[in-house]
Protein backbone atom coordinates (compact mmCIF):
# COMPACT_ATOMS: atom_id res chain seq x y z
CA UNK A 1 0.00 0.00 0.00
CA UNK A 2 1.85 3.37 -1.11
CA UNK A 3 1.37 5.85 1.58
CA UNK A 4 2.55 9.39 2.23
CA UNK A 5 4.08 11.08 5.24
CA UNK A 6 3.80 15.06 6.31
CA UNK A 7 6.16 16.00 8.62
CA UNK A 8 7.86 19.52 9.79
CA UNK A 9 10.14 18.60 12.34
CA UNK A 10 13.33 16.35 13.30
CA UNK A 11 11.62 13.12 12.45
CA UNK A 12 11.66 10.53 14.92
CA UNK A 13 8.55 9.40 14.00
CA UNK A 14 9.03 9.22 10.25
CA UNK A 15 12.06 7.11 11.64
CA UNK A 16 9.67 4.28 13.25
CA UNK A 17 7.77 4.57 10.21
CA UNK A 18 10.63 3.97 7.63
CA UNK A 19 12.17 1.18 10.35
CA UNK A 20 8.87 -0.59 10.55
CA UNK A 21 8.03 -0.43 6.71
CA UNK A 22 11.72 -2.08 5.66
CA UNK A 23 10.46 -5.07 8.27
CA UNK A 24 9.30 -7.73 5.89
CA UNK A 25 5.60 -8.30 5.70
CA UNK A 26 4.99 -4.51 6.90
CA UNK A 27 1.91 -4.25 4.70
CA UNK A 28 2.58 -0.27 3.46
CA UNK A 29 5.78 1.48 1.51
CA UNK A 30 6.11 5.23 1.99
CA UNK A 31 6.68 6.56 -1.62
CA UNK A 32 6.78 10.24 -0.67
CA UNK A 33 7.66 12.58 2.08
CA UNK A 34 6.64 16.06 1.93
CA UNK A 35 7.72 19.03 4.87
CA UNK A 36 6.07 22.30 4.47
CA UNK A 37 9.71 23.19 6.02
CA UNK A 38 12.70 22.91 3.89
CA UNK A 39 14.71 22.57 7.39
CA UNK A 40 12.90 19.72 8.68
CA UNK A 41 15.05 17.21 10.16
CA UNK A 42 13.00 14.30 8.68
CA UNK A 43 13.67 15.36 5.16
CA UNK A 44 17.40 14.34 5.39
CA UNK A 45 15.83 11.13 7.22
CA UNK A 46 13.85 10.17 4.11
CA UNK A 47 16.41 10.93 1.57
CA UNK A 48 19.20 8.54 3.48
CA UNK A 49 16.63 6.03 2.75
CA UNK A 50 16.03 6.34 -0.82
CA UNK A 51 12.41 7.81 -0.39
CA UNK A 52 11.63 10.78 -2.40
CA UNK A 53 10.85 14.17 0.01
CA UNK A 54 9.88 17.30 -1.36
CA UNK A 55 9.51 20.95 0.76
CA UNK A 56 6.82 22.95 0.03
CA UNK A 57 6.76 25.91 1.94
CA UNK A 58 4.00 28.27 1.81
CA UNK A 59 6.38 31.06 1.38
CA UNK A 60 6.72 29.40 -2.18
CA UNK A 61 2.79 29.76 -2.98
CA UNK A 62 2.83 33.88 -1.69
CA UNK A 63 1.64 33.02 1.42
CA UNK A 64 -1.25 31.09 0.31
CA UNK A 65 -1.77 28.01 2.27
CA UNK A 66 -5.00 26.68 0.27
CA UNK A 67 -2.90 26.59 -2.82
CA UNK A 68 0.05 24.95 -1.12
CA UNK A 69 -2.08 21.98 -0.12
CA UNK A 70 -3.70 21.53 -3.11
CA UNK A 71 -0.28 21.04 -4.48
CA UNK A 72 0.08 18.92 -1.99
CA UNK A 73 -2.81 16.72 -3.33
CA UNK A 74 -1.95 16.97 -6.39
CA UNK A 75 1.21 15.03 -6.05
CA UNK A 76 -0.27 12.75 -3.72
CA UNK A 77 -2.90 11.91 -6.23
CA UNK A 78 -0.33 11.62 -8.93
CA UNK A 79 1.67 9.78 -6.85
CA UNK A 80 -1.44 7.25 -6.00
CA UNK A 81 -0.89 7.64 -2.56
CA UNK A 82 -3.59 5.65 -0.63
CA UNK A 83 -3.49 6.91 2.48
CA UNK A 84 -1.35 10.05 4.28
CA UNK A 85 0.41 9.88 7.50
CA UNK A 86 1.01 13.24 9.40
CA UNK A 87 3.58 12.72 11.81
CA UNK A 88 4.46 15.74 13.39
CA UNK A 89 3.07 18.22 10.83
CA UNK A 90 2.46 21.34 12.62
CA UNK A 91 -0.02 22.86 10.11
CA UNK A 92 -4.00 22.67 10.01
CA UNK A 93 -4.97 20.56 6.61
CA UNK A 94 -6.77 23.00 3.99
CA UNK A 95 -10.54 21.06 3.12
CA UNK A 96 -9.25 20.17 -0.27
CA UNK A 97 -6.92 17.40 1.20
CA UNK A 98 -9.18 16.04 3.63
CA UNK A 99 -12.52 15.95 0.85
CA UNK A 100 -9.24 13.89 -1.32
CA UNK A 101 -8.62 11.62 1.28
CA UNK A 102 -11.55 11.04 3.22
CA UNK A 103 -10.52 8.47 6.32
CA UNK A 104 -7.59 8.23 5.01
CA UNK A 105 -5.42 10.85 6.34
CA UNK A 106 -4.06 9.67 9.92
CA UNK A 107 -2.61 12.28 12.55
CA UNK A 108 -0.34 11.60 15.49
CA UNK A 109 -0.83 14.03 18.66
CA UNK A 110 1.14 13.75 21.79
CA UNK A 111 -1.69 13.57 24.49
CA UNK A 112 -4.76 11.40 25.14
CA UNK A 113 -7.32 13.20 23.32
CA UNK A 114 -9.87 14.77 23.74
CA UNK A 115 -8.01 16.14 26.46
CA UNK A 116 -5.00 18.57 25.33
CA UNK A 117 -6.05 18.98 21.53
CA UNK A 118 -6.07 21.84 19.53
CA UNK A 119 -2.53 23.58 20.17
CA UNK A 120 0.75 23.06 19.79
CA UNK A 121 2.00 22.66 23.45
CA UNK A 122 0.21 19.45 24.31
CA UNK A 123 2.75 18.22 26.57
CA UNK A 124 3.13 21.23 28.15
CA UNK A 125 -0.28 22.10 28.58
CA UNK A 126 -0.32 18.33 30.30
CA UNK A 127 2.43 19.60 33.13
CA UNK A 128 0.56 22.69 33.57
CA UNK A 129 -2.74 20.98 34.53
CA UNK A 130 -1.20 18.63 36.67
CA UNK A 131 -2.38 15.47 35.17
CA UNK A 132 -1.26 12.43 36.84
CA UNK A 133 -1.61 9.94 33.14
CA UNK A 134 -1.01 11.62 29.54
CA UNK A 135 0.25 9.67 26.42
CA UNK A 136 -0.37 9.78 22.63
CA UNK A 137 -3.29 9.24 20.04
CA UNK A 138 -3.12 8.32 16.60
CA UNK A 139 -6.58 9.76 14.82
CA UNK A 140 -8.23 10.20 11.46
CA UNK A 141 -8.66 13.41 10.25
CA UNK A 142 -11.83 14.79 9.65
CA UNK A 143 -13.39 17.92 8.69
CA UNK A 144 -14.05 20.40 11.94
CA UNK A 145 -12.16 21.33 15.09
CA UNK A 146 -8.26 20.36 15.05
CA UNK A 147 -7.59 17.21 16.89
CA UNK A 148 -11.47 15.75 16.66
CA UNK A 149 -11.33 13.24 14.27
CA UNK A 150 -12.01 9.65 15.10
CA UNK A 151 -9.63 8.36 17.44
CA UNK A 152 -7.79 5.09 16.16
CA UNK A 153 -5.30 4.04 19.11
CA UNK A 154 -4.43 5.35 22.18
CA UNK A 155 -1.58 4.47 24.55
CA UNK A 156 -0.83 6.12 28.24
CA UNK A 157 2.47 7.01 30.03
CA UNK A 158 2.62 8.11 33.63
CA UNK A 159 3.46 11.42 34.74
CA UNK A 160 6.19 11.76 37.16
CA UNK A 161 6.77 13.87 39.62
CA UNK A 162 10.07 15.46 38.58
CA UNK A 163 8.94 15.52 34.93
CA UNK A 164 9.69 18.54 32.62
CA UNK A 165 7.84 19.02 28.94
CA UNK A 166 11.52 17.67 27.75
CA UNK A 167 11.05 14.17 30.04
CA UNK A 168 7.47 14.01 29.80
CA UNK A 169 7.58 14.44 25.58
CA UNK A 170 10.52 11.55 25.53
CA UNK A 171 7.93 9.06 27.33
CA UNK A 172 5.41 10.00 24.94
CA UNK A 173 7.98 9.40 21.45
CA UNK A 174 8.75 5.92 23.14
CA UNK A 175 4.99 5.45 22.50
CA UNK A 176 4.60 7.51 19.75
CA UNK A 177 6.88 4.98 18.04
CA UNK A 178 5.43 2.22 18.62
CA UNK A 179 2.06 3.34 18.10
CA UNK A 180 2.00 5.17 14.74
CA UNK A 181 3.24 2.24 12.46
CA UNK A 182 0.88 -0.25 14.37
CA UNK A 183 -1.88 2.23 13.47
CA UNK A 184 -0.37 2.44 9.93
CA UNK A 185 -0.40 -1.20 9.35
CA UNK A 186 -4.17 -1.64 10.48
CA UNK A 187 -5.34 0.88 8.16
CA UNK A 188 -3.43 -0.59 5.33
CA UNK A 189 -4.64 -4.35 6.41
CA UNK A 190 -8.30 -2.90 6.01
CA UNK A 191 -8.65 -3.39 9.66
CA UNK A 192 -10.35 -0.56 10.97
CA UNK A 193 -13.75 0.56 10.58
CA UNK A 194 -15.22 3.85 11.62
CA UNK A 195 -18.68 3.78 12.56
CA UNK A 196 -19.53 7.63 13.53
CA UNK A 197 -17.13 8.94 15.80
CA UNK A 198 -15.90 5.60 16.65
CA UNK A 199 -12.94 3.11 15.08
CA UNK A 200 -13.82 -0.69 15.13
CA UNK A 201 -10.73 -2.20 15.14
CA UNK A 202 -11.30 -5.32 13.22
CA UNK A 203 -9.82 -9.06 14.34
CA UNK A 204 -6.99 -10.24 12.14
CA UNK A 205 -8.27 -12.96 9.28
CA UNK A 206 -7.57 -16.42 10.51
CA UNK A 207 -3.39 -17.31 10.37
CA UNK A 208 -2.59 -13.86 10.35
CA UNK A 209 -0.88 -12.69 13.10
CA UNK A 210 -2.92 -10.19 15.12
CA UNK A 211 -1.19 -6.61 16.20
C1 LIG B 1 5.35 14.23 17.97
O1 LIG B 1 5.42 14.25 19.36
C2 LIG B 1 3.92 14.39 17.52
O2 LIG B 1 3.00 13.85 18.40
C3 LIG B 1 3.77 15.87 17.44
O3 LIG B 1 5.00 16.34 16.96
C4 LIG B 1 6.03 15.46 17.38
C5 LIG B 1 6.87 15.12 16.19
O4 LIG B 1 8.09 14.56 16.55
N1 LIG B 1 2.63 16.22 16.60
P1 LIG B 1 9.06 13.98 15.44
O5 LIG B 1 9.32 15.07 14.42
O6 LIG B 1 8.41 12.79 14.82
O7 LIG B 1 10.32 13.60 16.16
Amino acid sequence: MPIAVLVSGAGSNLRALIAAAERSGFPARIVLVVANRPSAGALGIARAHGVEALALPVSGFDGDAAARDRAIRDRLLVTGVRLVVCAGYDRVLDRCLLEAFPDAILNLHPSLLPAFGGGMAAVEDALEAGVKVSGCTVHLLAPGATDTGPIVLQAAVPVLEDDDADTLRARIHEQEWRLLPEAVALWCEGRLRREGRRVRILPAPVGQPGR
